[in-house]
């Protein structure tokens, strides 16, 4: 089964991106980055330089990719696109830095993955505008200079504990994305609501916000599910009935935790008794990749107290064992 929660991308592109806001001011939540980004690209535009370069960190779906779009929109720029994984070899960097005309934007997805000995090439390119290429054959060849234009690199990441300082220190604009609050994620439902025609109601978009562990991109997929139950059970539009019947076929539960937190906090507490366990043993132990928890499942979970991060490993709270109403000694309460 499709796992809802999980809030990395899937095929899915269509319909995030009609629902995309595209300006500043339709972007909802994360107040601080938003003012600061406003004064900094009316800052740029008023001395009619390019915007610095621009780093956006934070866990998968909170809206990295958005932000990038609507830098470019704003800055009336044009927006190239690549990611660190489509980056294998140096010439792949060069050939996408040399068509880039004046004032682009140059959007990096997940730059951590981008190979360590091609992450030089960025740093004269950031700095100077300038990239060193090396062209001939073995025995006859030779490195040249090529000018670039003033451009303005976007990068994202989930991990920005993995670029290295260099990388890091070369971006002007660093902002880190934090989940969202219960009412932003409210807004962000009615505006998707809005922008889909399909209506939903108060109580309905505060009790699907609560499920969405603080994503956007959590609380748009799941309320895309919402209005299927809606128009096959109900009327079409979705009240608190239809939404919570709908997300309790779809197992989300009151606190947004899916079947796969359930696994991990059960194994944490099952198998190694509550902790402290090191991350590759919970992996091993409920078969998922240590990169996926680490990024979309531990986040949320340490940030609402779930678990803790000790220098030993991760232990379970209290209010897990509450949660799963478990008690210490392993029993049902
Ligand atoms: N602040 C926001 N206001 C309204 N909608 C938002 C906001 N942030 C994100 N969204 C919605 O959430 C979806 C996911 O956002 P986005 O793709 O930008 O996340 P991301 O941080 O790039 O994720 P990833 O790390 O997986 O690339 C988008 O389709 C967008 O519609
Ligand atoms: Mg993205």
């Amino acid at each position: 089964m499709e796992r809802i929660l999980d809030a990395n991308k899937e095929n899915e592109d269509v319909f995030e991106e009609s629902i995309r806001p595209s300006l500043l001011n339709e972007y909802i939540g994360q107040s601080e980055v938003k003012e600061n980004l406003d004064i900094f690209m009316k800052a740029a535009r008023m001395r009619d330089e390019s915007l610095d370069h621009v780093l956006l960190y934070g866990p998968p779906g909170l809206g990295k990719t958005t932000l990038a779009y609507i830098i470019a929109n704003e800055m009336g720029a044009n927006i190239r696109t690549t990611s660190g994984p489509a980056i294998e070899k140096s010439g792949d960097l060069a050939a996408v830095l040399s068509t880039l005309e004046p004032g682009d934007i140059l959007f990096i997805d997940e730059i951590h993955r981008i190979p360590k000995f091609i992450e030089e090439i960025l740093y004269s390119a950031m700095e100077d505008y300038k990239i060193d290429i090396v062209i001939g054959s073995e025995n006859s060849s030779r490195s040249i200079q090529i000018d670039l234009p003033p451009f303005t690199l976007v990068g994202a990441t989930t991990r920005a504990g993995d670029l290295t300082g260099p990388l890091r220190d070369r971006f002007g604009i660093i902002f880190k994305l934090n989940y969202y609050t219960v009412e932003e994620l409210t807004d962000i439902v009615k505006r998707t609501s809005r922008v889909l025609e399909s209506p939903i109601e108060d109580e309905a978009a505060i009790e699907l916000a609560k499920r969405s562990r603080g994503t956007p991109r959590i609380a748009n997929r799941l309320f895309k599910r919402i209005r299927d139950f809606a128009l096959v059970l109900g009327n079409g539009s979705i009240d608190l009935e239809v939404a919570t019947l709908a997300l309790d076929k779809l197992k989300v539960d009151k606190l947004g935790l899916d079947a796969t937190d359930y696994n991990l906090l059960k194994a944490i507490i099952e198998k190694f008794n509550g902790g402290p366990v090191g991350i590759e043993a919970i992996a091993s132990s409920i078969g998922e990749e240590q990169s996926t928890i680490e990024d979309v499942y531990e986040p949320y979970l340490l940030q609402n107290g779930f678990i803790k991060r000790t220098p030993r490993g991760r232990i379970v709270t209290e209010k897990a064992y509450e949660h799963l109403g478990i008690n210490h000694q392993g029993g049902l309460f």
